[in-house]
């Protein structure tokens, strides 16, 4: 490729970027909104569900986190945003603990769980990751029939099989995907298309009945229908769940989200409400990153 062609793509990768993020800035001006700003006061007022103090991370002697205090809030959609890189997905697993599996990782700091700390000795991680559910940017079902997805993690945590179809037909029915697949339960999950899994995938994170879901980047293997089909979904899961979603479409979180955290480099650089971060965000770093002039 000659440089003309790369420049020529760069420059169309920034303007499909600032286009998005003209985009995005427009739909956060039309949300209602009546709470602008987040003050101490409104942190006491909300319900905070999940808290991280002070938490830093590295890999190794690579510190990728560095200091993040934030709150999320019960039944609110928290969005994080940020360049790649920026350790939007470390700091996602260290919210359910998925990066104990990875041994080069360590944290300082604390993560609260209903002001309990879920790297304290005694947590079991088990129950843990049942309270906290995790839906990835690949749909990624197991390879076993519909029903089974769904019916294998309250088979581990030891459910009777006869409640298997009750939690069946609820997490589908919840999950929009029960209509689509009802006449099918048996067939293999992987014969679904790449948005049937991936509401199956949170279907499956349903079934063992968490407080919070985790989601990763969820919509970006999706086509827009099934994107939008995820994104309405998500916006009613949080009358029961509490969520934190990491996007790099920024319209996504100015459409899914109630408050939304900036990440740049392993900081958090600014939380707030998504429409005032969209809208007239504090530093002048957000701004730049939300009008879509780097990431
Ligand atoms: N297992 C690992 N071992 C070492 N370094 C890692 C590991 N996982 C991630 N990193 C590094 O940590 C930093 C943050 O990565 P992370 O995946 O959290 O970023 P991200 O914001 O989710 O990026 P993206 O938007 O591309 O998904 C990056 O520099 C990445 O290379
Ligand atoms: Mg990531």
């Amino acid at each position: 490729m000659s440089n003309n062609e790369e420049e020529a793509l760069v420059d169309n990768r920034d303007i499909g970027r600032q286009k998005d993020a003209a985009i995005a800035i427009k739909i956060a001006s039309e949300l209602t909104d009546d709470l602008e700003i987040v003050s101490d006061e409104l942190i006491r007022t909300h319900e905070l569900k999940m808290e991280t103090i002070d938490l830093s991370h590295w890999y190794g002697d690579k510190r990728v986190l560095s200091g993040i205090s934030l709150p999320m809030f019960k039944n609110r959609v928290t969005a994080i945003i940020g360049a790649s890189g920026c350790g939007k997905s470390t700091f996602l697993r260290d919210l359910n603990r998925m990066n104990d599996l990875i041994s080069s990782a360590r944290i300082a700091g604390q993560v609260l769980l209903d002001g309990q700390d879920i790297y304290a000795k005694d947590i079991d991680l088990n129950q843990l990751r049942k309270r906290i559910g995790m839906v990835f940017q690949k749909p990624n079902p197991f390879g076993m029939s519909i029903q089974n997805n769904i019916a294998y993690g309250p088979y581990v945590h030891g459910i009777k099989e006869d409640e298997f179809p009750k939690i069946i037909e609820s997490c589908l029915r919840k999950a929009v995907l029960w209509t689509e697949v009802k006449d099918r339960l048996g067939d293999t999950a992987l014969s679904l298309s790449g948005g049937q899994q991936q509401r199956l995938c949170i279907a499956r994170a349903l079934s063992v009945e968490p407080e919070i879901i985790l989601f990763d980047e969820p919509c970006s293997s999706l086509d827009p229908h099934a994107t939008a089909k995820i994104e309405d979904l998500i916006t009613k899961l949080k009358e029961e769940y509490t969520v934190v979603i990491v996007t790099h479409n920024m319209q996504q979180a100015a459409r899914v989200s109630d408050y939304t955290a900036f990440f740049n480099l392993g900081e958090l650089i600014e939380f707030n409400r998504t429409k005032k971060i969209f809208s007239s965000p504090e530093r002048k770093m957000t701004e730049e990153y939300i009008s879509g002039r780097f990431g």
